[in-house]
């Protein structure tokens, strides 16, 4: 249980010097005296004046980055022993910043997303995804040469270890194939045991490498092998999206072509997916590494975080839950059985930020428009549109701020393509990944990242004594 002291005693002249500048209690009132604590000397900048009604005492905590250091509360104590401190109690980390980052930006509110200061909408239109993940990684875009070394280096890299067929045909038919993905990711830390000196900007620098390029390797292998299908081997003459393609449709080619509105259509996916600033995989990738575990084992965190329909696994779920729908005729039905609770969730609706629209959505909703111009517009968009449009205009979606998300239309896309529903998830993982590795070592190089260990309130039994239940 909380302890929660009650005794206010002023804070002794070495207490005080102990919190040094950061908290600092004001003097105590006069014992029952009504008037509050006279404010603290504030530290230079902004500050937050807090007054613990537990103690009366009051501190000044300093404001930085329109934050305050959750640590600093520790220091607000009752006075009782068993108090370790004020805590601050967030589930689901819906108001805590978990690191300071320079990578992506996002404002939720105006629909702005920007990778390393570059909106999102001129990448997408310009940018090829290398060069996306160069600039994810280093901070800058890659000049020509650093461009040509990177993708040279992705391409040497794009070969996996001949034991990984067997591996992957361990897995049975119908094995899902980000449960495929997850594992084998982690697998790889089994064949560069040398990954874990994490802290060797070479080894890093090679790992990190591995991953952009064998990722979807894997990926198409995992494809091929719930189709039964040969695996089809990197041709390096091709381009990262062009390979990945060759890799899952390649029949008996003797060079693949890919359509280049495909090829283009999932660049452009993957560039919109490659970063999301703290998401909940991205958080996966960063706690799971904060234990110097090796990059493979971290990212694979990530995979397994993405699978969730929550998170990535919505692209698959919008797909299922439009087949469930199956006519334009039954939307509005469905919308009422999403409102009354009874329907489950309007998958590829709602984001934890963005509260206006998703931006990505709007880049992925015209890419759509491209697409279906090849392969024709069938029932699927046409009920999307109309469960857009439905719950664009409902009070329930708009009171609650729930906008179309980057998922909404991404699993149309892919299914125009010919992806099975379960591969939808994995393309999102292939696209983030370069996000995962820039966070994954911006993490690492941080210096005030510690291992990551919330805090915790227990409300389960005081002590008891043993005794057991079992039949002797
Ligand atoms: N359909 C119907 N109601 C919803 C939805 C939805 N998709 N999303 C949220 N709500 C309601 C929810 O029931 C709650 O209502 P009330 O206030 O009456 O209880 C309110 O909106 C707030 O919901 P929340 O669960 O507190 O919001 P959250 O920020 O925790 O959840 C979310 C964000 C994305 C998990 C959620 O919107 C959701 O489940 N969406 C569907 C799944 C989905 O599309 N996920 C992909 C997200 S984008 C890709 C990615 O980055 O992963």
């Amino acid at each position: 249980m909380p302890k929660t002291g009650t005794t206010a005693r002023p804070p002794s002249p070495s207490a005080k010097k102990s919190t040094s500048k950061p908290v600092t209690p004001a003097a105590a009132p006069a014992k029952n005296s009504a008037k509050p604590a006279a404010p603290a000397a504030a530290p230079s900048g902004s500050a937050l004046e807090i007054k613990d009604t537990r103690t009366s005492k009051a501190y000044t905590v300093p404001v930085a980055d329109g934050a305050i250091r959750a640590v600093e509360l520790k220091k607000i104590k009752t006075g009782d022993p068993n108090d370790t401190g004020l805590m601050s109690y967030d589930p689901a980390f819906l108001n805590t910043a978990s690191c300071r980052s320079a990578i992506t930006y996002i404002d939720g509110d105006k629909g702005i997303l920007r990778y390393r200061g570059y909106p999102i909408e001129q990448l997408a239109e310009n940018a090829t995804f290398l060069e996306v993940a160069w600039l994810l990684r280093h901070g800058e875009l890659p000049t020509q040469q650093q461009y040509d070394q990177f993708v040279h280096d992705i391409t040497f890299h794009t070969y996996v270890h001949e034991n990984f067929r067997k591996f992957l045909e361990g897995f049975r038919y119908d094995a899902h194939p980000m449960a495929m993905l997850n594992s084998s990711i982690a697998g790889l830390a089994s064949f560069y045991p040398s990954a874990r000196n994490i802290f060797d900007e070479t080894e890093r620098n090679i790992s990190i490498i591995r991953l952009l390029a064998k990722t979807p390797t894997i990926a198409a292998f995992s494809y091929r092998h719930v189709k039964g299908l040969p695996f089809v081997y990197p041709d390096n003459r091709l381009s990262y999206v062009e390979n990945f393609l060759s890799m899952v449709a390649r029949m008996s080619e003797s060079k693949y072509e890919a359509n280049p509105v495909f090829a283009r259509a999932l660049e452009i996916l993957f560039i919109l997916h490659a970063d999301h600033e703290q998401n909940c995989s991205t958080n996966a990738v960063r706690a799971v590494g904060s234990s110097h575990v090796d990059p493979f084992s971290a990212v694979s965190a990530g995979v397994a975080a993405l699978f969730g329909p929550l998170h990535g696994g919505a692209n698959e779920q919008v797909l299922r839950m439009i087949n469930e729908i199956s006519s334009v005729k039954n939307v509005p039905k469905f919308i009422e059985s999403v409102k009354s609770g009874e329907g489950g969730r309007l998958m590829g609706f709602g984001h934890r930020v963005y509260k206006s629209y998703d931006p990505r959505a709007k880049i992925v909703k015209k890419l759509a428009d491209e697409v279906f111009k090849v392969v024709g517009v069938d029932k699927d968009l046409e009920i999307a549109l109309e469960l857009e449009r439905i719950a664009l205009s409902d009070d329930y979606f708009t009171s609650r701020k729930l906008y179309p998300n980057v998922d909404f239309y991404t699993g149309l896309i892919y299914r125009s393509m010919a992806f099975p529903t379960d591969f939808f998830t994995v393309l999102f993982a292939i696209g983030r990944m370069p996000g995962w590795l820039a966070q994954w070592e911006e993490m690492l190089l941080d210096k005030e990242q510690k291992i990551a260990r919330p805090r915790q309130i227990y409300i389960g039994q005081a002590e008891r004594p043993y005794r057991s239940k079992l039949s002797s």
